[in-house]
């Protein structure tokens, strides 16, 4: 049988095609426009994203025996905003994962409801790009949107809804809006309370690779594909990454270095870190994990290279890249303010210690030094909460490059594993349909035979002391630099 995953991400949607067996058939990739309607605001329009994947998947299967096709599963982009009127119409544009616009209803939640009680609810605290202060922001700002919800959804399940007309989400990217408690796997009454949401307005609650329904008959007709094929829940991209490089049970760590960049760490065990901040979520294996966040990471890069210096040659401005360790260019990558563990939305990019001899390159290798840097801070809570970590896989479009790769192994000290398929929420919102169509009988079996380790980055003693004081460095331009942000 043959499996669809669907990576409906920030600047496009991939999808995938998986053999029963792990092969990658074929992948289509569709963008799709991302706005900034005012700075640090993001939104993207849902239909968009329904263009692209129905599209998608027309494209994707279009060679192939359809009959074949048993599930799709998803990887969404997480924490979006998307609400519904009574008509199931999207009553305005979905707000992101990235908008730094709810600072008020952030500061609210954490000040005045008290990040202890919120921990308490959901296990974890609030940030700018959680879903529960966007739901304060419309009822705030748009009241006359608010007074329209009926349905609020995240991205994949706004996806699977159109699908297969069942109003679901997953535990994983569940755990991600802040009004689900992440340990029970329940929705928190208190948060709801909070938000001034109602139960039916809130989706069903689905381990990510349960099956929630099946293709409706008009969707089968529009993209050709039969009713039977099973739509399962999927999970929060990086859940799904996770599941796509085998970070399944416990201890194991995953670095994405996409639009964002994450530091996912699988535990059998729910935990949470005693300052919230590393996020406690539910996984996509049936259990739990710490995840810290950064909001910019390969997209630094893609800053960088196509609107400051022009090219869309990343690698070949690499090439220009010697001495790593030597550099005295520092970059702070807070191009979209910073979630882990700052949560400043105020944050903001920066270069410092340029001089008349610092070149193209050396800001170029500043940016990816920046990126790995800032993973590190993150890599430091875990570190501080006793969490051990001596490999991480490694997925993303930034992590096609060798050199990030050595400079991630080497700023974090770790061995850096690269997996067989480069593609981790698609790959993995595939496994979770293959496991949800039983052909698998666990994520974990899925893992466990799909799976391939192809090459280990092994950190040089050398300049990984080199990076331990650079990192040093690195360490104290945000402290110095924070209130001028404010007032920035
Ligand atoms: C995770 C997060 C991002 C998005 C990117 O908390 O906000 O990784 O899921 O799509």
């Amino acid at each position: 049988m043959l499996y669809i995953g669907v990576d409906l991400g920030t600047s496009a949607v991939k999808l995938l095609l998986m053999a029963a067996d792990g092969k990658i058939e074929k992948v289509v990739s569709k963008e799709y426009p991302l706005c900034f309607p005012h700075p640090g605001w993001s939104e993207q329009n849902p239909e968009d994203w329904w263009e692209a994947v129905t599209e998608g998947l027309k494209e994707l299967t279009a060679d192939c025996d359809k009959s074949q096709v048993a599930g799709i599963g998803f990887g969404g982009q997480m924490h979006g905003l998307v609400i519904l009127d009574e008509k199931d119409e999207v009553i305005r544009p979905a707000i992101l994962w990235n908008d730094g616009r709810t600072t008020k209803e952030t500061d609210y939640l954490n000040q005045v409801i008290g990040k202890e009680n919120l921990s308490k609810y959901t296990a974890n605290i609030a940030f700018a790009g959680f879903t529960a202060p966007k739901i304060l922001w419309v009822k705030e700002n748009e009241p006359e949107n608010f007074a329209k919800i009926r349905k609020i959804m995240l991205p994949k399940d706004y996806i699977a809804y159109r699908l297969s007309g069942t109003f679901c989400t997953d535990v994983s990217d569940a755990s991600g809006m802040l009004l689900f408690d992440v340990e029970h796997k329940r929705w928190s009454e208190e948060m709801m309370e909070i938000c001034g949401v109602a139960r039916e307005q809130l989706a069903e609650i689905y381990e990510s690779a349960d099956v929630v329904g099946t293709l409706k008959p008009e969707i089968a007709a529009l993209t050709g594909l039969p009713e039977s094929v099973k739509v399962i829940a999927g999970a929060g991209d990086n859940a799904a990454a996770a599941v796509g490089t085998g970070t399944v049970g416990d201890g194991r760590c995953n670095i994405s270095l996409g639009t964002s960049g994450t530091i996912f760490i699988s535990s059998d065990k729910f935990g949470v870190d005693g300052n919230n901040a590393l996020h406690a979520f539910d996984h996509a294996d049936g259990h739990y994990h710490l995840m810290g966040c950064m909001l910019s990471a390969a997209s630094c890069n893609k800053w960088w290279m196509e609107d400051i210096v022009g090219t869309s040659d990343y690698g070949k401005e690499q090439e220009d890249i010697h001495g790593l360790g030597e550099n005295t260019v520092y970059f702070l990558p807070y191009l979209m303010g910073e979630r882990s563990p700052l949560n400043d939305p105020y944050a903001r990019g920066t270069f410092i210690g340029l001089t008349m001899d610092s070149t193209r390159a050396d800001m170029t290798q500043a940016v990816l030094e920046g990126v790995a840097f800032a993973i590190r801070d993150s890599f430091e809570v875990a570190r501080s909460l006793g969490i051990h970590i001596e490999r991480s896989k490694i997925c993303g479009g930034g992590a096609k490059s060798p050199l990030w790769r050595k400079i991630i192994a080497n700023v974090l000290n770790i061995k850096i594993d690269r997996i067989e398929s480069e593609e981790g929420p698609g790959y993995g919102g595939a496994m979770l349909a293959a496991v949800g169509c039983g052909e698998y009988a666990s994520v974990e079996e899925a893992a466990g035979k799909l799976v391939k380790i192809i090459d280990t980055i092994e950190p040089e003693p050398e300049l990984a002391a080199k990076y331990e004081e650079k990192y040093r460095k690195f360490a104290k331009i945000y402290p110095t630099v924070k209130e001028l942000f404010r007032q920035l």
